[in-house]
């Protein structure tokens, strides 16, 4: 216990920097800034997650970060917890109480007696890429966040040099493990849980694009960042390297270049100017995954399939290649129509152009269309018998589609459509 033993000043510090923030939310929101730091293009695009590791980089972080309005909010926030507590609830953060390890540290199962809850417990680690930065904008931006489709961040603990986060717990873990390297006893996903998965975390990202008071970019979309509930319910998890949007009539924020590689958009690779397209890339990265059960990037793999984007984006433009595409672990158990327009949404969203990618609320329209239509391998659909969405899969009858939809929008999907058109052909 010596070594984790601490002051307690900065827990208290956060916190009041938090209570304040939120008493002076409506009195900031005009004047809020972004975080304006130096645009960097990395030749290589290898992108590393920044290490920021003083105190005052995290006050100067949490006076700065998105917070929705919490005035209707109230008991919604992220709770403070102190590191006694949370040493209890893991058993001294024991070995076997390890659920595996990111860039921020390691994440253990526990359970809090307080609350009475089992929840997930992320450490972290003094040596790790993630630094007090993305402490403070997970707990700023999920802290106040409450969508079914993002994950819980219950509390935190700030103590010392200590940083903890405190997630609900999530039993079947990240998405990564269940289309990757299965173990043993995973189960390959079936194409209806796919579509599901893929629904449900577009609503996550349309929460964090265009229903929070102040519009967050996720910046690290990605399969194991996807956690899954019972029922393979997803919900969005690691909002550290999240950002404001872009405000005004501004059409992008420019950031330091972070993310994973694989996943990262190649406009913002190359300069820096983060867009709510950017994460609609990465969105499409995941989707290319679920359909088609590879890596973003596979180290094994030769050169010409290392990168999934850099190898679907020719088989997109012949429908002969669809079938070649498709996860062999599904052993042909998927309905055709349904593949094409899912491969004509990732098509969309991995587009070279940011201004031809699809907004976030098209992409979520297709996807519950996509996602409402079970396939049953006992009595797979008559290919004439199906309604046909309309240009990306939208369905005007959905019931999520009812949201206003910008005139904007409908334009931008449909000169997606029509760039598609010679290749993917619903
Ligand atoms: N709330 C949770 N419930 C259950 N398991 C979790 C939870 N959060 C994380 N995990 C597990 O811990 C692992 C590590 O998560 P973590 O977010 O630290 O790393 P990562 O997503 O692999 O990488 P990165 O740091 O880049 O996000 C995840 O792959 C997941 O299996
Ligand atoms: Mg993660």
């Amino acid at each position: 216990m010596g070594c984790f033993r601490c002051s307690g000043k900065s827990n208290k510090k956060l916190d009041e920097e938090i209570d304040n923030k939120n008493k002076n939310l409506n009195k900031q929101a005009d004047k809020k800034q972004l975080i304006a730091d130096t645009p960097r293009v990395d030749s290589n695009a290898n992108l590393k997650k920044e290490e920021v590791s003083n105190d005052g980089q995290l006050s100067m972080d949490v006076k700065n970060l998105n917070l929705k309005d919490d005035s209707n909010n109230s008991g919604k926030s992220a709770k403070p917890f102190t590191f006694d507590e949370l040493a209890a609830a893991t058993g001294n953060f024991r070995s076997d109480c390890c659920l595996g390890e990111g860039g921020f540290g390691k994440v253990y199962k526990g359970c809090l007696e307080k609350i009475e809850q089992v929840v997930a417990i992320k450490q972290l680690d003094h040596r790790g890429v993630q630094g007090v930065r993305e402490f403070s904008a997970e707990v700023m931006t999920l802290g106040s966040a409450d969508h079914p489709n993002l994950v819980k961040l219950i509390g935190y603990c700030a103590e010392g040099d200590q940083r903890l986060l405190v997630y609900e717990y999530m039993p079947l873990g990240s998405l990564d493990k269940h289309l990757h390297d299965l173990r043993p006893d995973t189960r390959p996903l079936d194409w209806n849980t796919r579509m599901k998965i893929a629904a449900g975390a577009s609503r996550g990202l349309q929460y964090l694009h265009e229903q929070l008071k102040q519009p967050v970019i996720y910046r690290d979309l990605k399969c194991s960042n996807i956690l899954l509930e019972e029922g393979y319910h997803p919900k969005l998890s690691d909002f550290g390297l999240a950002k404001m949007g872009p405000s005004g009539d501004k059409t992008h924020v420019s950031t330091r270049v972070m993310g994973t590689y694989g996943y990262c958009a190649p406009d913002y690779a190359m300069t820096g100017q983060l867009t709510f397209k950017s994460d609609i890339y990465s969105f499409g990265v995941v989707l290319l995954e679920l359909i088609t059960g590879r890596k973003a990037i596979d180290q094994t793999k030769d050169r010409k399939e290392l990168n999934l984007v850099a190898w679907a984006r020719p088989m997109f433009k012949d429908r002969k290649n669809f079938s070649q595409m498709v996860d062999p672990s599904l052993q042909g158990q998927y309905p055709v129509r349904g593949l094409y327009q899912a491969l004509a949404i990732a098509a969309m969203c991995v587009q070279e152009q940011p201004n031809m990618r699809p907004a976030i609320t098209d992409v979520v329209m297709a996807l519950n269309y996509l996602a409402s239509q079970k396939y049953d391998p006992q009595n797979p659909p008559s290919r004439s018998s199906r309604k046909s969405p309309s240009c990306l899969g939208v369905n005007k009858d959905d019931d999520h589609g009812k949201n206003a939809r910008s005139a904007s929008n409908r334009e931008e999907v449909k000169s997606s459509g029509q760039c598609l058109s010679n290749g993917v052909n619903t």
